[in-house]
């Protein structure tokens, strides 16, 4: 969607998978969805860094609404649980340097139950846009998903009407995905900022390697239709929750970067291990997801349970590539890689890097082999950097200081 949103993929956290509909404030004051869960985590993402990592949108899931409209029609949040309001909640972000997202349903209901949007739509991005909100995640129960293609297009209508810049988070794709209906990216990348196209994620590695399936899968469909101001959205990062191991953590944080997926935590930040952290807040896997030529990775080949995939990123030239091995047992194995033959063919060779550790692995021309190892569940991930580029990046730096 050209509104100037999403020039890279968002960045932030969500409630959902962590704290779903969790309503009980009574026996369960610091987890259920209230404001003060939401004023908590932009605490924490201020304090750790992840704020100034790029984490910026703060946003509600379902559940945060009413039982019913006010007089007027318009929403309103739960008064208990939201004593501030969103308009309150809005200034704690913006005064933090953070932004909130909000979540609506297209269809009558959201799927918890809450009013829809249906038949409010406008009225609704209008009261979006008066609270002074961020972002709409758009969710599709209780609708006709024959209907989405009309009432997306109309919500991104009314939002842009408002003048807000208001980033667009649709679920139509998923709806569609749902009742085995075809979908139409080209439209959908019009409409949305970003867009959910497959199953809820879940705190489970069965997830985790459904999705990586599903987006390989369908690599090429994906990556035409991917690009900035309009990304795919393979759902929220669940590091530092209870399903993943550190090395499967490794897999969904460096393959949703290859992707130049949206990376929204659903986590709780106040309680997080250090390893998870430093995971969420590598600074050189964020660059792969924030890279802003914006390209989705090919998924090279795949072999069984071992595949390779390949993203395009600056300086230009360069590339990063990650060996994804879904294997259980053993200890992994040993891997050679020539690099033309994976498409590194600058003649001046490459420097190259691992990723997740920042350690230099040496320089390789062409024609040389690439060894390193991989370990069961887990990724290696190098970025190649074109030592002619990169001797081109050091003398614009040298040209400019
Ligand atoms: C379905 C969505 O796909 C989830 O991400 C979440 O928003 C729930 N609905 C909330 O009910």
């Amino acid at each position: 969607l050209d509104n100037g949103l999403a020039r890279t993929p968002p960045m932030g956290w969500l409630s959902w998978t962590r704290f779903t509909c969790n309503t009980n404030c009574v026996t369960d004051r610091d987890n259920c969805i209230s404001e003060k869960l939401f004023m908590d985590m932009a605490d924490q993402m201020v304090a750790d860094g992840y704020r100034d990592a790029g984490y910026e949108y703060v946003s509600l899931d379902d559940c945060w609404l009413a039982e019913s409209r006010d007089k007027d029609g318009r929403l309103q949040a739960d008064p208990l649980r939201f004593p501030s309001g969103i308009t309150g909640l809005v200034k704690y972000m913006h005064s933090r340097g953070l932004k909130l997202g909000i979540y609506e349903d297209f269809g009558t209901r959201t799927c918890a139950g809450y009013p829809g949007s249906e038949f409010y739509m406008q009225l609704d991005a209008e009261t979006f846009a008066d609270w002074q909100v961020d972002l709409l995640k758009f969710d599709g129960c209780n609708s006709n998903p024959q209907d989405d293609k009309f009432g997306y297009p109309a919500m991104s209508f009314y939002l842009n009407k408002t003048g807000r810049p208001i980033l667009f988070s649709c679920e139509w794709p998923l709806y569609e995905f749902q009742k085995q209906m075809p979908s139409n990216y080209t439209n959908i990348a019009k409409t949305c900022n970003v867009w959910r196209n497959f199953w809820d994620v879940s705190d489970s590695w069965d997830s985790i390697k459904g999705i990586i399936k599903y987006y390989g899968d369908n690599n090429a469909l994906f990556q035409a239709h991917s690009g900035p101001g309009g990304f795919f959205d393979p759902d929220m990062i669940v590091l530092g929750d209870f399903g993943l191991s550190y090395y499967q953590q490794r897999v969904q944080m460096t393959m949703w970067a290859m992707w130049s997926a949206p990376l929204v935590m659903s986590n709780d930040l106040r309680n997080i291990r250090p390893e998870s952290k430093a995971l969420l807040l590598n600074k050189r896997l964020l660059e792969i997801d924030q890279d802003p030529m914006g390209v989705m990775a090919s998924r090279i080949w795949i072999f069984s349970d071992l595949e390779l995939w390949l993203k395009p990123v600056m300086p230009k030239g360069s590339f990063v590539f990650v060996y994804f091995y879904s294997q259980d047992n053993g200890n992994g194995i040993p891997l050679s890689t020539p690099l033309d033959g994976i498409g590194l063919t600058d003649p001046n060779g490459y420097n190259i890097t691992e990723v997740i550790d920042g350690q230099h692995m040496g320089i390789f021309k062409p024609s040389d082999t690439f060894k390193c190892h991989i370990y069961p569940n887990d990724v290696f991930v190098a970025k190649a950097v074109p030592l002619s580029g990169a001797f081109w990046a050091r003398s614009k730096v040298a040209d400019w200081s």
